[in-house]
């Protein structure tokens, strides 16, 4: 019962789709919520097998309609792109069960416009020019659009808060953040190089509009080797040639640009955005990137010493357990721990001394 939040550690692109897609089938979720900024966020994760591989990625709704029995919404406090929304309720077949709540804030070609005519934004800042910051830029003036005003999205609109918080009592509600901590428009110490609003737990609870009291869990999303888009600071970067030869590369899926990406995880930046989500669990991600031997391992007994030791270093700094690992591209390469953690004993209340 109550709602899971599921948030990023870092810089974004952990796998919070895959995640979020992962627990809202396990726990039978009735619902799953996107909360974060807007469409400058692609959640991917694949389908299919190896050699045929099925993308199934968004920006606008959550992964969560995997499971064929949740309901997937937008809530409030998230940009809205109407057409990319009705794009992906299109292409999914989610026209019975998509909901965007009425008072969103929209984006419009203008915005979009706006932000890639922007030599700051697209150029010092490498946005994605989605236009969700112009959008909320506006919003914050009070001269935004809402969801409740655009023709095409009234057989969706309702009161998504409403909806989140009475099923948070009744059964399981998913919340999928978007971006990650460190892009923090307000909490990350690297402003300007950050999006245009918080994406901590907490700020993508008020989001939604979800009460504390309907909070269950928190899940913080960590990617073994942490990977960045755009400009900004990233400890430990590996070059552009050590990412090719590691054979790790990845591609940002709104703008399809190399990520960057980093040789581990900076452990002081993991405590101090562990104190700022406070997790009650972690999912370590991207793990066969750490460990190519652990690639598409379904089985705690297959994932190898390397692995473990990084289980136990994350729990260690972070007083959180570790209860779902990713090893591999698809939906499937996932070991669940979390029986384990039910018996560990690292205390996944998180109330390690501050450091
Ligand atoms: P904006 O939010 O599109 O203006 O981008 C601001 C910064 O946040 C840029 O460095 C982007 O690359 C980064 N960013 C925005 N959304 C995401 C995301 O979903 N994943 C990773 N980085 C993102
Ligand atoms: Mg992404």
């Amino acid at each position: 019962m109550g709602a899971i939040i599921i948030v990023d550690a870092f810089w974004g692109d952990s796998g919070k789709g895959k995640i979020s897609a992962y627990l809202t089938r396990r726990e039978n979720a009735e619902l799953c919520v996107r909360a974060g900024i807007g469409t400058n966020a692609g959640h991917s994760l694949y389908l299919g097998t190896l050699k045929e591989l099925q993308l199934i990625s968004t920006r606008q709704l959550p992964l969560g309609f995997l499971n064929p029995l949740t309901m997937v919404a937008v809530g409030a406090g998230v940009a809205v792109n109407p057409s990319i929304f009705q794009e992906e309720v299109e292409k999914y077949h989610l026209q019975d069960r998509a909901r965007v709540d009425y008072r969103c804030p929209i984006i419009t070609e203008e915005h979009i416009k706006q932000e890639q005519e922007s030599a700051h934004l697209s150029g010092k800042i490498g946005s994605t020019c989605s236009g969700s910051g112009a959008a909320r830029a506006d919003f914050v003036l009070r001269k935004a659009g809402q969801a409740k005003d655009i023709a095409g999205l009234q057989p969706y609109v309702t009161d998504v808060a409403y909806l989140v918080n009475k099923a948070a009592r009744s059964g399981t509600v998913i919340v999928e953040g978007s971006q990650g901590a460190l892009l923090s428009l307000g909490l990350s110490p690297d402003y300007p190089y950050v999006t245009s609003g918080d994406c901590t737990s907490l700020a993508a609870a008020a989001q939604i509009g979800l009460g504390w009291q309907n909070i269950s869990e928190a899940v913080m999303v960590l990617k073994a080797l942490p990977s960045r888009v755009g400009e900004g600071p990233l400890p430990n970067e590996l070059s552009a040639d050590e990412i090719k030869e590691r054979g790790i590369a990845e591609h940002g899926v709104v703008t399809g640009r190399l990520r960057r990406k980093a040789v581990g995880i900076p452990w002081g930046l993991l405590r101090y955005v562990a104190i700022l989500n406070s997790p009650t669990q972690i999912a370590l991600t991207f793990c066969e990137h750490y460990d190519p031997e652990v690639e598409g391992v379904t089985t705690r007994e297959r994932l190898t010493p390397k692995v473990w030791e990084l289980i136990t270093k994350v729990e260690a700094q972070t007083g959180t357990p570790v209860t779902l690992v990713g090893t591999g591209k698809l939906f499937e390469h996932i070991v669940d721990l979390s029986e384990r953690a039910a018996h560990s004993c690292v205390k996944s209340n998180n109330k390690k001394e501050f450091v």
